[in-house]
């Protein structure tokens, strides 16, 4: 993946992002740290099974902050929360196994972990930590006040610092009193993870470079409503695959067969359409898909025109002339903003449309000749399984965060750094 310069923002004077003035925004860039305690809250809500962590993406995307603020002569004290957990310890939420797994990716530093995030137990802990040490709280969510926005509960924990830094944007759409309240306690500044994600999706959704395409697949339409709704007013072109292509094609009075279709939808599909006509946004529907009789691994398939899918069949993937008219259409835009597989990638081989179109923009990506940005869990886990992630201009670490944004909606942890003067 290409680094993402994050003074650009301040030096593009880059207009705001829904209410958000992100010139407003505070960056780690030249603050003194010193000898300074701080806290930085990471999003290390990442699978764990049985103790030990499984995919550890979002712990090494915020590593570079937390070197970054060592190496200045800070404490640093982390902050997470992991799952939903209701209330009070519980076992399988606790955050003790990414301590170790911190420690594993951060040799030569010191990382302990604090078994509370508020009382005596973390005053204790923090006093003991030095300059170039780091530690990690215990899971936020295990205190009302987190998910309650409580002042009192974020004013405890800003006492526990001198600055904060937030490095979480897939949080951000949460006003969590770790991410919103804490800010009107403190002197607040974006970490450089989150200073990349609002910058690729600024890049991506406010400020493309032109023709600039968005690939919206996932397998409902009502969960993108919002989504279609607001890409449609700024995309040249939208493409509609995976399992909501079929509503727009039942939309259209053709033949879906079988396959995952939300009649009740219709009357939003076709006010998307009105929309994008309104606005000038090309709605690219797949002309041929995969079809099979049933949804799962190794099932017989094979070729069919849209329109001609037979009534005990349905749309497990996008088909080839599709692929061909998306590869020539990538050639020609300069911008591709992508979220959701284009077929059921779960179940091999339908994965295949998804990997190939995946490996084409990345190949255009990496020769710089075209800005290519996904997010959402699904497209992450396809973009990892096509093995380009990393020839992608930029993989979001978001899921629910990167959805809201692509609505057009102010996340308001963003919000609260733009504002926030404590
Ligand atoms: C995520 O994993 O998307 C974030 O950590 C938010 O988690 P939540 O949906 O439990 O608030
Ligand atoms: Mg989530």
């Amino acid at each position: 993946m290409n680094d993402i310069d994050v003074s650009m923002i301040k030096s593009s004077g880059a207009a705001p992002s829904g209410k958000v003035d992100f010139s407003r925004i505070r960056t780690i860039d030249g603050l003194d740290v010193r000898g300074k305690c701080v806290l930085v809250r990471v999003d290390f809500n990442v699978p764990i099974k049985d103790g030990v962590v499984g995919d550890t993406t979002r712990i090494e995307r915020v590593l570079p902050t937390i070197k970054h603020l060592l190496a200045g002569g800070a404490k640093v004290i982390v902050l997470s929360h992991l799952g939903r957990p209701k209330t009070g310890t519980m076992t399988d939420t606790t955050l003790k196994p990414i301590a170790d797994k911190m420690a594993e990716l951060m040799p030569g530093t010191k990382v302990s972990f604090i078994g509370n995030c508020v009382g005596d137990e973390a005053r204790r802990g923090v006093e003991a930590l030095k300059p170039g040490e780091v530690a990690l709280l215990e899971n936020l969510r295990y205190n009302d006040g987190e998910k309650k926005n409580d002042p009192d509960f974020a004013k405890e924990l800003a006492a526990l610092g001198d600055i904060y830094v937030d490095d979480a944007f897939s949080t951000a759409h949460r006003a969590h009193a770790s991410v919103e309240a804490i800010t009107h306690f403190i002197p607040s500044y974006a970490g450089l993870l989150m200073m990349a994600e609002i910058t690729a999706l600024d890049r991506a959704v406010e400020h493309p470079q032109r023709p600039v395409m968005a690939i919206a697949g996932g397998s409902k339409v009502s969960t993108k409503i919002q989504v279609l709704t607001n890409l449609t007013a700024r995309m040249d072109q939208l493409v509609l695959a995976g399992g909501m292509a079929s509503t727009f094609l039942f939309a259209k009075g053709m033949e879906i067969g079988k396959s995952l279709c939300q009649p009740e939808a219709v009357p939003i599909v076709k006010e998307i359409m009105a929309h994008a006509e309104k606005h000038g946004c090309e709605l690219v529907l797949p002309n041929d898909f995969i079809v099979a009789k049933e949804l799962k691994a190794g099932a017989d398939w094979h070729v069919c025109k849209a329109g001609e899918i037979p009534a005990d069949e349905m749309i497990v993937d996008i088909g080839p002339d599709s692929v061909a008219d998306l590869k020539r259409r990538f050639a020609e835009i300069k911008t591709l903003l992508w979220n959701g597989p284009v077929g059921a990638f779960e179940w091999e081989p339908f994965g295949a449309g998804t990997y190939v179109l995946m490996r084409e923009a990345a190949r255009l990506a990496k020769e710089g000749k075209l800005a290519a940005i996904a997010g959402g869990g699904d497209t992450v886990a396809a973009l990892n399984n096509a093995g380009v992630s990393q020839d992608f201009t930029y993989v979001s670490t978001a899921g629910g965060a990167f959805l809201e944004w692509l609505e057009g909606k102010t996340l308001p942890a963003v919000a609260a750094l733009a504002v926030s003067r404590a």
